[in-house]
């Protein structure tokens, strides 16, 4: 029986990691499991950063953005060297398994010390919504929220202006943040790299955007897609409609978690240390049509994420 459990949140943060940290420290304190909170991910875990929790030590977090643990990225944790002395510090305190929250990077750190004798369990905390063997990652939902406010912000603008607006959201290579905004604001055109990237068919629409009735138009896509500053100024030029980019930027990454991100990140927390108490360890906690899995990392990062074929279609047919 697991005697003494980490936390450490790892990679970009998201909103509702707070919630699972709490979680995962509230169920080993209700089971008698000792609990340490690590700072700024590998990083800290490398440093011997820890700090023994109780009670209070997560009191007042769950409603609050980012992660109090911090969060690091710490390429160095690639090397075996680096790893097994991340280990003799929790040989050191007796922390025994981890719970680590972030994305696919932070799992593969998992899986690699669950190799070397330390159980891990990852837990998927990002906004982008990219992670296999999920259907949503803790993060996402407020991020979304986030998006559709400005998306709303921005309509009333581009409303006013008679103008175009393109606006780009994060995602990495995961168009799922475009495309749910997309289709919670009503917007002309979603692009994503999920859908490819066709300038001319852009502009072809916006043009057809531009001599509608409606006469203002907006844009979302995907980061890492197109400069859409330039895109903008094409835009304008080839249909003569005022256009304006926007990059929405870590603003998505910030603020109070939503209620789903919250119930999600506790939920995934408690499930986390069933599967450490039960000796498991090199899995992922994933929500599968509403319940909770712990799956094999390698094997779920192996497979490339199912995109959800239904909303894009959907999203074409309520344009
Ligand atoms: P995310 O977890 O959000 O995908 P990163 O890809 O930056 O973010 O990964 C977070 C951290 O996980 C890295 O900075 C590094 O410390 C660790 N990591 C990533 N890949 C590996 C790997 N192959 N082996 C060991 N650790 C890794
Ligand atoms: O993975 C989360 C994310 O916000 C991505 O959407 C984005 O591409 C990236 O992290 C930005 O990373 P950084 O915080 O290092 O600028």
């Amino acid at each position: 029986m697991v005697k003494s459990i980490g936390i450490l949140t790892s990679g970009g943060d998201a909103p509702g990691m707070n919630a699972a940290v709490r979680s995962v420290a509230r169920a080993c304190l209700n089971k008698g499991i000792e609990v340490y909170g690590i700072e700024q991910g590998f990083k800290g875990l490398y440093e011997g950063n820890f700090t023994k929790f109780n009670r209070r030590s997560t009191r007042n977090i769950i409603n609050q953005g980012g992660t109090i643990l911090r969060s690091a990225r710490f390429p160095e944790f690639k090397d075996p060297k680096v790893r097994k002395t991340a280990i003799n510090q929790l040989e050191k305190v007796g922390i025994e398994a981890l719970v680590v929250i972030g994305g696919d990077g932070s799992y593969q750190g998992a899986m690699r010390l669950t190799e070397m004798g330390v159980n891990c369990i990852g837990l998927p905390g990002t906004i982008d919504n990219d992670i296999p063997g999920t259907d949503v990652t803790i993060g996402f939902d407020t991020a979304l929220n986030t998006i559709v406010e400005a998306l709303d912000r921005l309509r009333d603008t581009s409303s006013s202006h008679q103008r175009c607006t393109i606006l780009e959201v994060m995602g990495r290579h995961c168009g799922d943040l475009a495309i749910w905004s997309g289709i919670a604001c009503g917007v002309e055109l979603v692009v994503t790299s999920e859908l490819g990237y066709n300038e001319d068919k852009i502009i072809e629409r916006l043009r057809r955007s531009k001599f509608s009735d409606k006469k203002h138009a907006i844009v979302v896509i995907t980061e890492g897609i197109t400069d859409v500053h330039i895109l903008a100024k094409k835009v304008q030029q080839e249909t003569g409609f005022e256009t304006r980019a926007n990059v929405l930027g870590h603003m998505q990454r910030g603020g109070r978690p939503s209620a789903r991100d919250r119930v999600l990140a506790s939920r995934m927390g408690v499930f986390a240390v069933e599967l450490l108490e039960a000796g498991r360890g090199g899995e992922c906690v994933s929500v599968v049509n509403g319940e909770l899995k712990g799956l094999d990392i390698i094997e779920t990062l192996s497979k490339p994420r199912v995109t959800d074929k239904g909303i894009y279609e959907d999203s074409i047919k309520i344009r």
